[in-house]
């Protein structure tokens, strides 16, 4: 389209240019009429270098451009976009948050490859940045979101701890010597041991292991983890009735853990991940079909 005709601030201005035409020609119509009718202008006594001041009065069409300018310009201020309740980052929000909910319905029954698609397309234009266009982080540079939810990333997260996802506990620290001195400290019997925990961890969220043994895993849970992921896993402490304690194993790596990191962001050991709700750029759907993507496709 090559104009919003239905917009507000383009009738109001279109308005304004044929006030100001008319107004310009006017103008010229009068300062013409007068250049013909007086060739001779009165003169007043202060001359300068021969000039000197024009006793004329003012033409009648200039008072009536005055007057009408003022007009508008009050008009302006109080009725077309009045100053107490106007502002262009309101209005930008409310138009925002329209776009969103339009998006959201037009999409409100996406099968799950047109969710994939949209979570792809989302996630090239938000997060490849930082995570890489295959996901994996760019050389540690984000998190590694093929491991993400992973034995393979819950062992590192073991060995080198993880914070900065707005928990109670505001940090877990490495839980390897923890589990070195607990259930021995030789090298392959540390990794064995740490290899079987993160199997057992897995399961809490629905994931098949691959690497450890769960059940050889869940001693270890309960000896090393429960005391801030709960008896359940379900992170409200060792009594498990602490909300908001530390992160919901049961949950891990599903899309409801995604959408959280993505509102919430991450300052964690890694880096910085910033808060999508604070940019306010997604939709609810679009945190669905990236969370899709990130915990189906990528992983
Ligand atoms: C001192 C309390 C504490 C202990 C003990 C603890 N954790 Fe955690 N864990 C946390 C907290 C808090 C978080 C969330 C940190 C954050 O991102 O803010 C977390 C996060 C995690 C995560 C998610 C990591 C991520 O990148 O999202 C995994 C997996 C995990 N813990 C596994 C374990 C395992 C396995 C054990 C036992 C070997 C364990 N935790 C012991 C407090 C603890
Ligand atoms: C400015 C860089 C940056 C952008 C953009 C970014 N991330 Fe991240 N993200 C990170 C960093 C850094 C981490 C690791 C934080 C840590 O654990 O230290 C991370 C971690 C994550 C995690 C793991 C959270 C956890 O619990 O360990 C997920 C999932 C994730 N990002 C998804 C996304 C998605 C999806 C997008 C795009 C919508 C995105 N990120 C955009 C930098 C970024």
């Amino acid at each position: 389209m090559w104009a919003l005709l239905d917009d507000t601030a383009t009738q109001i201005t279109l308005i304004a240019s044929v006030l100001t035409m008319t107004a310009v020609a006017v103008l010229i119509y009068f300062i013409q009429h007068r250049m013909r009718k007086d060739a001779h202008v009165h003169e007043g006594d202060h001359t300068f270098d021969g000039i000197a001041e024009g006793l004329n009065p003012t033409p009648f069409g200039l008072h009536l451009i005055m007057v009408a300018v003022i007009g508008f310009a009050f008009w302006y201020v109080m009725m077309g976009f009045p100053i107490w309740n106007w502002t262009q980052a309101e209005q930008y929000d409310q138009e925002v948050s329209a776009y969103k909910a339009k998006f959201d319905d037009q999409w409100a029954n996406a099968d799950e490859s047109t969710m994939l698609a949209m979570g792809e397309s989302l996630f090239n234009a938000n997060c490849v940045a930082c995570h890489g266009y295959t996901g994996e982080g760019q050389n540690g540079l984000a998190a590694n979101l093929v491991e993400f939810g992973t034995e393979k990333h819950v062992a590192s997260v073991i060995q080198h701890g993880t914070k900065g996802s707005g928990y109670l506990t505001p940090m877990m620290p490495p839980q390897a010597p923890t589990i070195a001195a607990m259930f021995g400290a030789e090298e392959d019997v540390l990794a064995q041991n740490i290899h079987n925990v993160a199997a057992y961890v897995v399961t809490l969220s629905g994931k098949q292991p691959k690497l450890g043994d769960p059940t050889a895993g869940q001693p270890i849970y309960m000896a090393t983890c429960m005391a801030c992921h709960g008896m359940d896993g379900k992170g409200m402490g060792p009594a498990g009735n602490i909300p908001n304690f530390a992160k919901d194993l049961t949950a891990y790596g599903t899309p409801a853990d995604v959408v959280r990191t993505l509102k919430h962001g991450k300052r964690g050991h890694i880096g910085s991940m910033p808060s999508f709700a604070e940019k306010g750029i997604l939709s609810d759907l679009q945190y669905q079909a990236l969370a899709v993507y990130v915990s189906k496709e990528l992983n």
